[in-house]
């Protein structure tokens, strides 16, 4: 089954076409990566999915709804929600709020099964140590699974993920993908932009990579990184790094 699908999607910033005509889709139980260089499109492109821009021109479907222009609160509610690449949680409020915040607002939900769903989503991203830890304490690889679980929280069956694993050590690195195979596991899509090659390689079930804005190629992991457009616009100096990995 779709959960979602992008349709010519394209997104201008006056003269600057940021994505152009961009279409693919997310199945159900999967996770596809999203990779191109800075400036790709990638950020854009989740935005214009969970409606903080409206697309200049194409369509979006998420669980089979047209939620094209439809503002982040109601895309939420369909089922999609995104971390930033810029972390932003409420620094006053403890870890625990924060997720209890997600579900409130996000999912719409009662306190009861609310503080319920909260204690399921920091267990499934291993938060238990820090739940009553004020979020402005807590180290960066905490605050990012602070971000997944708040995106959780939600209810959202598709999650977006943009760069949550940034800045970690290698040793966390193997820690969040764990995580993401649990998400996974749980029912939940994910699409993953990530620019650790060894991340992207060893999670997604397939890859689109996006440059100048447009897609330049979809596939299998291994067709992807074998692909002569890939190699030369973002490939090029990774290619050591992957073989290592
Ligand atoms: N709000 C904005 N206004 C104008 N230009 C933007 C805006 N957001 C992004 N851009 C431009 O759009 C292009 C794509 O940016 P972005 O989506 O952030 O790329 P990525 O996430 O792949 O690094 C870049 O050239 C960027 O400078
Ligand atoms: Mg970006």
């Amino acid at each position: 089954m779709t959960s979602l699908e992008c349709k010519k999607v394209s997104m201008k910033f006056g003269a600057l076409a940021a994505v152009q005509m961009v279409s693919f889709s997310l199945n159900s139980g999967e996770i596809l990566g999203m990779i191109g260089p800075n400036g790709a499109g990638k950020t854009t492109l989740f935005n214009c999915v969970i409606g903080v821009y409206r697309p200049t021109s194409g369509k979006i479907y998420v669980n089979g709804i047209d939620v094209t222009g439809m503002k982040p609160h109601k895309v939420c509610r369909i089922g999609l929600a995104k971390t930033s690449q810029i972390m932003e949680p409420f620094t006053g409020m403890t870890v625990f709020e924060n997720v209890l915040v997600g579900a409130l607002h996000g999912g719409r939900m009662k306190m009861g099964p609310a503080s319920y769903k909260t204690e399921q989503v920091i267990e499934l991203v291993g938060l238990n140590e820090y739940a009553y830890k004020l979020s402005g304490s807590i180290p960066v690889p905490v605050r990012r699974r602070l971000e997944l679980a708040r995106a959780i929280a939600t209810g959202a069956n598709i999650l977006l993920l943009d760069e949550n694993m940034a800045g970690l050590n290698p040793h966390e690195i193997d820690e969040a993908l764990e995580i993401l195979k649990k998400i996974r596991d749980s029912g939940k899509s994910l699409i993953v932009v990530e620019h650790i090659m060894r991340v992207v390689m060893g999670i997604s079930d397939r890859i689109i990579v996006l440059n100048y804005g447009s897609k330049i190629a979809e596939g299998l992991p291994e067709e992807v990184v074998n692909n002569e457009a890939v190699i030369k616009a973002y490939l090029g100096e990774k290619l050591s790094s992957l073989k290592v990995a």
